[in-house]
């Protein structure tokens, strides 16, 4: 059976952040697990910043990185917590005969079988914190990363800290619309970077989209 990777794969043109993930390799060092909800709008970022993260911090997560998508606002029903419970069970070596059929023996199972390992979970786009509650893996030397773009505040009794993210300022926003056209061989003057960079207001999934539409049409005025 694999080591389960189940991360997404991290974007191929990353710029800045440099601030947030410092401030994520900060609660990392406290004592205990690490349990951190990253908030903003839509588009912002917050699934990026998690997965660069956690593989930048992939030595300390050798046992398993699991990874769920709640489709928090994507119009799609979330997966229910024991199907996901029995998919990162299975991930992790327990045959699916051996799973039990009530989610309250689900959630003991995972947590008997987190308990004493290095293993990093990924929970993307939840809604609530009852969604998030269950998922939370037992073991001291772990990491949770939530993504919302609700506060959820009820987490923070569960010992969750919080990192809000904001769209980047024009001279990032620029890097990364550079960034993105010199991938493409179609680079652009600093100028007409920056305004647009302005124009998308900094919004990452705005530039990426510009950035893509761009490279794709080069002869299109971008000021336009
Ligand atoms: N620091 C960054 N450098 C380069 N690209 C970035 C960066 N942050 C985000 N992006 C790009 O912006 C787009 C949106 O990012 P992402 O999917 O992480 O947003 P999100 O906040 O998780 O959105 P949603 O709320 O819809 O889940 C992606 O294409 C991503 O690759
Ligand atoms: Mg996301």
């Amino acid at each position: 059976m694999p080591v389960p990777r189940q991360l997404p794969p991290p974007a191929r043109t990353w710029v800045d952040r440099a601030e947030e993930l410092e401030r994520l390799d900060r609660l990392l060092i406290t004592a205990g697990p690490t349990r951190v909800v990253v908030t903003g709008l839509g588009g912002v970022g917050k699934t990026g910043l998690a997965v660069r993260w956690l593989d930048a911090h992939h030595e300390r997560h050798l046992d398993s990185v699991l990874h769920v998508d709640l489709n928090g606002w994507s119009g799609h029903r979330p997966p229910a917590t024991p199907q996901v419970l029995a998919g990162w069970l299975r991930a992790l070596g327990v045959a699916a005969d051996d799973l039990p059929g009530e989610v309250a023996e689900l959630i003991a199972l995972y947590r008997t079988v987190t308990s004493d390992k290095a293993v990093a979970v990924l929970v993307d786009n939840a809604r609530s914190a009852e969604q998030v509650q269950p998922l939370v893996p037992a073991t001291a030397r772990g990491t949770i990363l939530v993504t919302s773009r609700h506060r959820l505040a009820g987490l923070a009794l569960a010992g969750f800290r919080h990192l809000d993210l904001d769209c980047f300022p024009a001279a990032t926003g620029a890097a990364l619309l550079a960034g993105l056209l010199d991938e493409a061989r179609q680079p652009l003057g600093e100028d007409l970077l920056h305004a647009l960079a302005t124009r998308c207001h900094g919004h990452p999934l705005a530039l990426t989209i510009a950035g893509a539409h761009l490279a794709a049409h080069p002869r299109r005025d971008p000021a336009a």
